[in-house]
């Protein structure tokens, strides 16, 4: 009798428990070896060589595959790298359209390449579905989504911008970096490829860089293993043990810093100084309705506009004891940035004007502290500006 899938919640607890052959552990062990023994002349056992394929790496893929409901993955040295190892399934002078908010290495990595003459590039406001449909005319290549985006938690709607593009005979690559799979599967709203920076929510600890690219078919697997191999951009056995470590509590970690979130936007919708929360959990948000229909949680991310001046931003983002003034997201503890000058200051000022990326802005990852400690840090950070 086919087993019932299990619920997220004990696909993390348990990934890759109890499946150490060579000793019963319960925890499989680490593999650092760079080689491994032939039995013989054409007799090779399940790996070679450590570019191409690692027990600890394999397990990672395998445990956020069947989470994802992938066919299979590669683990990347990081999230940029998984992306641009997509990028490889498609021919040279295909088109990648991307949303016109995305992260600022993404929109950096896409630039660079249409530089080199590698693809062709266009940023579209894909919460505008015609603009969409314009720009995949006539065109082959990849629709790269990124939901909710960086950093202003736009939400897209990922099932109907999947049907546009395979009307139009495009691949779907979808970024659920801001959700992981315990709030989002990209793969049962059409995707074709979903690709993580592991780095944030699935290792959730802030000590790995990594990331991870997943395909829906065998074939795109098998051409995501190949390329891999082929560049060199899989990821370290040391950290893809801590990532899965850390993907144990992923379930657990998101249930937790979600709901402080939606308190902490409530707390911050009601400040003088901040004109707009922007995050989907909350009604007032144009990202509501659309987040219920495909996000099974509005996510532990929110950004708000500060209503203040440059000074005022620095001694805001300067008093900060609590909350770390620091790039990245996704780990136990909470941090605070700053996009325009620091996530995203890769992407030039007319890029950032137009994904609506200002001075003002202001982005929180929140992270397991207790609520009522979070909370006294923003009325602290608040009662700053009342000084100044
Ligand atoms: C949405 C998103 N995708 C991709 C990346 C790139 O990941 P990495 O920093 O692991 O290369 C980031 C990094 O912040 C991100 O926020």
């Amino acid at each position: 009798m086919p087993h019932k899938p299990y619920k997220t919640a004990t696909l993390c607890a348990n990934a890759q428990v109890g499946t150490d052959s060579a000793f019963n552990a319960v925890i499989p062990p680490l593999y650092l070896s760079s080689t491994y023994k032939f039995n013989g002349l054409e007799d090779m056992g399940r790996y070679d060589y450590g570019r191409s394929g690692n027990p600890n790496r394999d397990g990672l893929a395998d445990a956020v595959s069947k989470l994802e409901g992938a066919a299979g993955g590669v683990v990347t040295s990081s999230g940029m790298a998984a992306i641009d190892l997509v990028l490889n399934v498609i021919p040279a002078g295909s088109t990648v359209v991307a949303p016109h908010d995305c992260y600022g290495g993404t929109h950096r990595l896409l630039r660079a390449r249409e530089k080199q003459g590698r693809c062709k590039v266009e940023f579209v406001d894909q919460s505008n579905l015609e603009s969409v449909k314009a720009s995949l005319a006539d065109q082959s290549g990849i629709l790269l989504i990124e939901t909710p985006s960086n950093p202003l938690m736009r939400v897209v709607d990922i099932a109907m911008l999947c049907k546009i593009a395979h009307d139009a005979g495009i691949l779907v690559v979808c970024d659920n970096t801001f959700l992981s799979p315990a709030r989002q599967l990209p793969f049962s709203l059409g995707a074709d490829f979903v690709i993580h920076s592991s780095t944030k929510y699935i290792n959730g600890h802030s000590d790995v860089v990594g990331g991870i690219a997943l395909a829906k078919t065998p074939n795109h697997v098998e051409e995501l293993q190949w390329w891999a191999n082929c560049t060199g951009v899989t990821g370290a056995p040391f950290d893809s043990y801590l990532t899965l470590r850390g993907l144990r509590t992923l379930n657990a970690r998101i249930d937790i810093q979600e709901a402080n979130t939606i308190k902490l936007a409530e707390i911050l919708q009601t400040q003088s100084r901040v004109s707009q929360v922007y995050y989907p959990g909350l009604k007032s948000d144009p990202g509501y309705e659309l987040a219920q229909k495909q996000q099974s949680g509005p996510g532990a991310m929110l950004s708000f506009e500060l209503d203040a001046t440059d000074d005022e931003i620095n001694k805001f983002l300067r008093g900060t004891k609590l909350f770390q003034l620091a790039e990245s997201l996704g780990g136990t503890e909470s941090l605070i940035c700053h996009p325009a000058t620091m996530t995203h200051r890769a992407m030039d000022a007319k890029s950032q004007k137009i994904a609506g990326i200002n001075q003002g802005l202001i982005r929180l990852s929140v992270g397991l502290e207790d609520i009522s400690d979070q909370a006294s840090e923003l009325q602290d950070l608040f009662k700053l500006l009342e000084k100044v």
